[in-house]
């Protein structure tokens, strides 16, 4: 198993997201486990890239969402679909990136250094949507389609068809 942990602020996002996908197959692969999962991999990219908050809302009813493993300061501890960025990208499916939170109406601001914020939502093997990855920046615009791509890809190798 791959022992440390990352530091990969000043790598181009390309090379740095491929040494970080493939590291976290190395620390993951046979752990059939979503909680160990999540946590593991909230502290690598968190601890890789420097963020301000990195973690998981989790699908714990239809209309629902309550935190998982994260790092960063106090998350709120439920949002309900529809609701701010996470809750957004959860009742539409879809990734979200924020370049500025001041401008999206209804943003929760759960540290108010974040500026920026990226939400990719999660899908099982069955299409059915589990929870969402929520990164936040203390940078205006830190997010852009780079991390949502590679970022997706973790996500269905974590939680779709890539662990087979
Ligand atoms: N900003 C998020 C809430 C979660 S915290 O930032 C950790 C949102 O608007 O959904």
């Amino acid at each position: 198993m791959a022992e440390v942990t990352l530091d990969l602020r000043h790598a181009p996002k390309d090379r740095a997201y491929a040494q970080l996908h493939a590291h976290i197959i190395g620390v993951l692969s046979g752990i059939d486990d979503d909680i160990a999962g999540m946590a593991t991999i909230s502290a690598l990219l968190h601890h890789a890239f420097g963020h301000l908050w990195t973690g998981f809302y989790r699908v714990v009813q239809p209309n629902l969402l309550r935190v998982g493993p994260y790092q960063g300061t106090l998350g709120c501890l439920e949002i309900t679909l529809g609701k701010g960025v996470c809750g957004t990208a959860a009742a539409e499916r879809r990734t979200i990136i924020v370049p500025d939170v001041s401008r999206f109406p209804g943003h929760i601001a759960c540290d108010a250094r974040s500026r920026s914020e990226i939400v990719v939502p999660v899908f099982d093997r069955d299409e059915r949507l589990i929870a969402v990855l929520d990164i936040d920046s203390e940078r205006v615009a830190a997010f852009d389609d780079e991390d949502a791509y590679a970022l997706g890809r973790i996500m269905r190798w974590f939680a779709g068809e890539g662990r087979g």
